[in-house]
């Protein structure tokens, strides 16, 4: 008896076909749909700029672990960026990026590491927060690439947070490593940033966005969701980001705002809040 049921089983599993061959015959087609619509999310989150993706793994405003960063350096880096200039130089083994909190209050701070890359060599990486008037540093060895996301402390960690992007490649032209940074609000705003090398502000805005226009999409985690996001085909900015188009990147092909090879001193000092020192580029 046994026996005739499994064969019963067997041949109604058959018929189902091969678009549920790989389910257990007995789930139910209308248990397909969710699987197949999750698969179709998690592509679309990987596929996305590095805003979407930000948004995966800072998930809870209590996290305290720096996991890996999902994407390439290319996914984070400009695609689009002007020809070096002539005068490149070697620079030193490690890249050191100073973090300035020139804001009248604490911010919050994470530091990630692109999946593959080195880890920085010194300097505190986990979640925190800086107070006003302080200043914190990291130092990166060549092929490193990453982000540190910036907040007033007040508020949790957001995926709307404006961000440093930096990279420090080994490039096959050079046979030595290009610091490549950029200030990005692409994913969102929070406070303004600007980075200076050489005592010149290469990338970055320090105009307040909120105290100059109305945010479409604000957050109650501070920020401002930046509606350009993802939209790779952008060529001009959300009017709330205009103010800083061309010096921190307002949507994704906002390459003006890239730096490279202007701190091949290897000394970056990123600002943060209005007093800071304006970039050239705003
Ligand atoms: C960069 O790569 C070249 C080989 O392409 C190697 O000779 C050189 O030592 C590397 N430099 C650094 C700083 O890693
Ligand atoms: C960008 O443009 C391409 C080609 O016109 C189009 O297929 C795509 O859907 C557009 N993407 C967005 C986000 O508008």
């Amino acid at each position: 008896m046994s026996n005739i049921i499994s064969l019963i089983l067997f041949l109604l599993a058959s018929i189902r076909g091969t678009s549920a061959a790989a389910l257990p015959w007995w789930k139910p087609a209308r248990d397909v749909a969710p699987v197949q619509k999750q698969m179709v999310e998690t592509v679309y989150i990987t596929k996305t700029t590095c805003d979407t993706t930000t948004f995966t793994y800072f998930p809870t405003s209590t996290s305290t672990t720096s996991p890996a960063l999902p994407f390439s350096a290319q996914d984070i880096t400009p695609t689009a960026v002007p020809p070096p200039p002539p005068t490149m130089t070697e620079p030193p083994t490690l890249l050191t990026i100073s973090l300035v909190n020139s804001h009248t209050a604490a911010i919050s701070t994470t530091h990630n590491s692109n999946a593959g890359a080195p880890p920085p060599a010194s300097g505190a990486t986990e979640p925190g927060t800086l107070a006003a008037g302080a200043t914190a540093a990291i130092a990166v060895p060549t092929n490193w690439a990453g982000i540190i996301s910036v907040n007033d402390a007040q508020f949790p960690v957001s995926d709307g947070n404006s961000l440093i992007e930096a990279n420090y490649q080994n490039r096959s032209i050079e046979q030595y490593a290009i610091a490549d940074l950029d200030v990005s609000y692409v994913n969102g705003f929070t406070l303004p940033i600007t980075c200076s090398c050489n005592g010149v502000g290469v990338t970055g805005c320090n105009k307040d966005l909120f105290s100059l226009g109305s945010c479409s999409v604000p957050t109650k985690a501070g920020s401002c969701h930046n509606p350009l996001r993802s939209n790779t085909n952008a060529t001009a900015p959300d009017p709330f980001f205009g103010p800083c188009q061309n010096a921190a990147y307002t949507y994704p092909s906002d390459n003006r705002a890239n730096s490279q090879n202007e701190c091949q001193n290897g000394q970056i000092v990123c600002c943060v809040g209005t007093s800071c020192p304006p970039s050239y580029k705003q």
